[in-house]
Parts: structure tokens; sequence; C-alpha cells
């Protein structure tokens, strides 16, 4: 490291010896000979501090959620922010608020973790692999786009980091299997940022599915967001333009741009490179049906009991149409059935309100977050208190942690958590095969969760999407 030019200096470190090449060099090796063990060569044993010892954490991708995060982790006195990581420098142009953008950037971050411990020490760096490379680091928050999570994740898991990746935990089926077998070989803590399934309505709707209080139960209505973006009053400005400079010093653009495809000229198009921006382009997100389907059919198949396995099918796809807007090309309508293999379909729609409907014999029950409208007979059940020894009791954080927390409690007590890689890659899953219907035009595929193919009419086409294609010289 010492060779690095950029060494020591927050605006442009990570831009020196460690090169693209020498790390996709590594990384591509040992996947290459990879059939059984992924990393083999130089896996690394997960980090445990010992109980008293300290988490170095450190934050990748300082934006409108990796504050959330950082501020939540923060509050923990077992957990250090060491290091902060991003391509921009700086920027007020975060958040879900017009009128209240927040900082985001390294630099910012570096001053909200140096200013709540009181110091200098947090490393502000540019490329993610000096995180990767630096021992001290015992575990990541990424906070990046889609398009990074699964390089960034593989990378740090062989080095025996452990992982809080945001969802959607994969860009793509392929990246999801590569990240579950890297967790499982380097035995890490892995906490996808489903943070829904640590919120007591959602445990406790699924516990009432689980446990058929809603009697016999087939059919949910859920409901995601539409709109083809840009959302959140954010610019609709299409202008192509040259990388703004907050990315300075050259170089740093790719650092975002990463494994994404390209536009023409490698240009900086303001809809769908800004903040936030980048979900409603294919590039770099999977629209809608990712977004906000990592949450709730994450919640569908905890209620289900199928979250680690899937649909059998998706059926009467119908939507506004893949690439109708050349930026913004997910769809902004749409509407489709999960059918799972105990004949349960899930009804999937921008229509219903935001949240799941299941429809039971005596009754519906509508979660959504901060909410839980239940059936006059099951008013006077709160908590999941009164569930029978016998009962199905999910998982349930320790008391007063939230899904951060819980994260650094499986670390320390290196037990399962809310929300393993395995759990986070088949919800995730489900919602690329969706994503697969739209890109076809299909109103169809049938798949098989055990062999994570699909099958029938249409398969080679749909398979051969299931392989995520990274540019620009990027291989996981
Ligand atoms: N759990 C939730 O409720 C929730 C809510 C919002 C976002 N998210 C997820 O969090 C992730 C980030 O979303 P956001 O809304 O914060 O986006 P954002 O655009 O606000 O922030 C992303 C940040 O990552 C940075 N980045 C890009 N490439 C990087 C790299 N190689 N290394 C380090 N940083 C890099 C960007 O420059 C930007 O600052 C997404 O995966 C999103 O789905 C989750």
């Amino acid at each position: 490291m010492q060779d690095n030019p950029h060494a020591g200096n927050p605006r442009t470190q990570g831009l020196g010896n460690t090169t693209r090449r020498a790390f996709i060099g590594a990384g591509a090796t040992a996947f290459l000979f990879g059939g059984r063990c992924l990393f083999g060569a130089d896996a690394a044993t997960a980090h445990r501090p010992k109980p008293s010892g300290r988490v170095n954490l450190a934050v990748i991708g300082c934006g409108t959620m990796g504050r959330g995060d950082m501020l939540a982790f923060m509050k923990d006195p077992r957990v250090r922010i060491a290091a902060v990581c991003d391509p921009v420098g700086e920027l007020r142009d975060y958040g879900y608020s017009p009128r209240r953008r927040s900082w985001g950037g390294r630099l910012a971050f570096k001053r909200l973790a140096d200013a709540h411990y009181k110091d200098n020490a947090c490393r502000a760096v540019v490329d993610f692999r000096e995180i990767v490379d630096d021992p001290s680091i015992d575990a990541v928050c990424i906070t990046t786009p889609d398009h990074w999570h699964a390089l960034i994740a593989i990378a740090c898991m062989k080095k025996g980091k452990h992982v809080y990746c945001q969802k959607p935990m994969s860009f793509g089926v392929s990246e999801g299997i590569a990240m579950v077998r890297a967790a499982k070989e380097h035995g890490v803590t892995f906490q996808v940022g489903s943070q829904q399934r640590n919120a007591s309505e959602f445990r406790i709707a699924a516990e009432w599915i689980r446990n058929g209080y809603l009697g016999e139960c087939m059919e949910c209505e859920v409901g995601l967001p539409g709109g083809r973006g840009p959302y959140w009053g954010y610019s609709g400005d299409r202008t192509p333009r040259k990388a703004p400079g907050y990315f300075a010093p050259d170089g740093t653009w790719d650092m975002w741009q990463g494994p994404a495809e390209h536009h023409e000229g490698n240009v900086f198009i303001p809809v769908i490179h800004g903040p936030m921006c980048w979900r409603s382009n294919s590039r770099t997100g999977g629209g809608m049906i990712t977004d906000w389907g990592a949450h709730h059919i994450d919640i569908l198949h905890w209620a289900l009991g199928v979250e680690r396995s899937g649909p059998v099918a998706v059926e009467n796809f119908k939507s506004d149409g893949f690439g109708a807007d050349p930026l913004l090309d997910w769809a902004g309508e749409y509407s489709f059935d999960f059918v799972y293999a105990n004949g349960f379909r899930a009804h999937v729609s921008n229509r219903y309100a935001n949240g799941l409907r299941f429809k039971g014999k005596k009754g519906d029950l509508f979660v959504a977050r901060g909410r839980l409208d239940r059936p006059d007979f099951l008013k006077k059940w709160d908590e999941g208190r009164d569930l029978g020894a016998n009962e199905v009791h999910l998982y349930k954080a320790a008391a007063g942690h939230n899904h951060e927390l819980d994260f650094i409690d499986g670390i320390f007590e290196n037990r399962p958590i809310a929300t393993d890689c395995e759990i986070g890659h088949r919800s995730i899953s489900a919602c690329h095969i969706a994503n697969i219907c739209e890109r076809l035009g299909l109103s169809a595929l049938k798949w098989d969760p055990s062999a994570e193919r699909f099958t029938g009419a249409n398969a080679d086409d749909a398979n051969a999407l299931l392989e995520v294609k990274h540019h620009n010289g990027w291989k996981l």
C-alpha cells in the first residue's frame, strides 16, 4: 500500500497500486477453478471479534441508505466506523424529499463519523478494494447501487469480512448463486438489508399465516410502487454530459460505473446516474419490481415458508413494456402472478396498495409498514405472544435491536440472524425472474426452484438472461 501515490489523501485514495487487473486476475482465477471451491486459494477465516472487542466496519456507498445504516451502526458501542468509501467526494443531493436533501459522499460521511467518535480516524477511500485489502476491517455495509453488490460482497467475503448488503441483494440470479456459495464457504455473517424482517407487524402477519389463523389462505395481493421514474423529485434531465466534478479526480466515475454497460461515449446522464436515479435503468437497477419486491416478496416467502425455495411459475404478466422509454426502461405499469408448488397464487401489481393483503377463508389480513389490518377475531392478539409452544415462532432479533444491530449480534455470537444470504437470494430471484418475463415480453415462464432454471416454453431464452454480464473488465 505504501507505493500508492494516493495513500493518505482522502480525496484520491484507492487509485494507486491495487490495480483493477490484479484484482480481477486473482478473483477470476479462483472462480474459474471454482466448481466446488469458489475462492479456495486464499480463503480467509471469518473475523470474529472477542466478546469484549469491537467490530471495525466500513460503509461502502455513502448515499441515502448508507447514511441511515451508518447512523444505526454508530449507535452500537460494539461498532467502530473505521472507513467509508465512495467515488463521490461530497454532494448535498441525497434523500427522498427535494426539500430535505442531505449530504453524501465519502468526505461528508467521514465528517459524520469523526464528529461522532471525536477524532480524525475514519478513513475515506474512493476504491472499495482498499477496504477489501485492509485486514483491520471486520465487516462492511454495502449501500452502493445494485449493480455493484455482488462484486463487492464476494471480494469482502473472500477476505473473511462479514457483510451487511442492502437489498436487492443481487443484480441477477447468477450473482445471487455465487454470493450464497461464497457466504457458506467463508462462514461469514451475512445480513441482507430487508429490514421488514425485524419489524413486528410483518413478523406477526407471517406467524398468523404460517399457523393458519386465517383458515385456508391460497392468495395474496402484493402492492409495489409503479411509474418509470424519476422518483422522489429528482431531475428528469436527460442531457448527456461529462461526469460531474464531484467524481474528481479522473477515473472515479469509472468506480461508479464499474460493471455496468456504458451508455454511448461513457456519458453521465442525470436522470439515470444521479443519486437514487440509477434504479430505473436496467444497466444499474431492476426498477420497482426488484426495488420494492425485495421487501414484500421477502415477507411473502417468510409467511409461506418458502424462503429457501421460490415460485414455480410467473403467469399473466402484463406491463406497459420494457424499453418503451430508452433510459427509464423498466415498465411503470405491471401486474403478474407468482405461483407456488402448492397452488398458492400471489398477484403482484403496482395497482394494489403498497403492502401485502393475504386472503384467507376466515378473513383478510393487510400488512404494510407500520400497519397491520386484521379481521375482528384477531383484534385481541398482539406481538404474537399468544402463540402456543407447538406453533411456528419466527425469528425475532434481541430485544430492542434493529436489523443492523441484529447483524452485529450475528457477528459476535456466530449464529443465524434474520435475513441470511440464501434468504435474500431467493427473495430477489423471484423478482429477477419476473423481470426476465418483462424483458422478453412474455406472459408466462415456468421456474424450477431446485435447479434455479427455467423450464418449458421459452426456457432457453429466459435461461440465457440468468447470467449477469459484467462489463468494463469486471468479473466476479
Ligand atoms: N432497505 C431499504 O429500505 C433501502 C432503502 C433505500 C435504498 N436501499 C438500497 O441501498 C442501496 C443504495 O441505494 P440509495 O438509495 O442509498 O442510493 P444513492 O444513489 O443514494 O447512494 C448510492 C451511493 O453509492 C455510491 N457508489 C457507487 N458506486 C460505488 C462504489 N463502487 N463504491 C462505493 N460507493 C459507490 C454512489 O456514488 C452513491 O453515493 C441500493 O441497493 C438500494 O436498493 C435500501
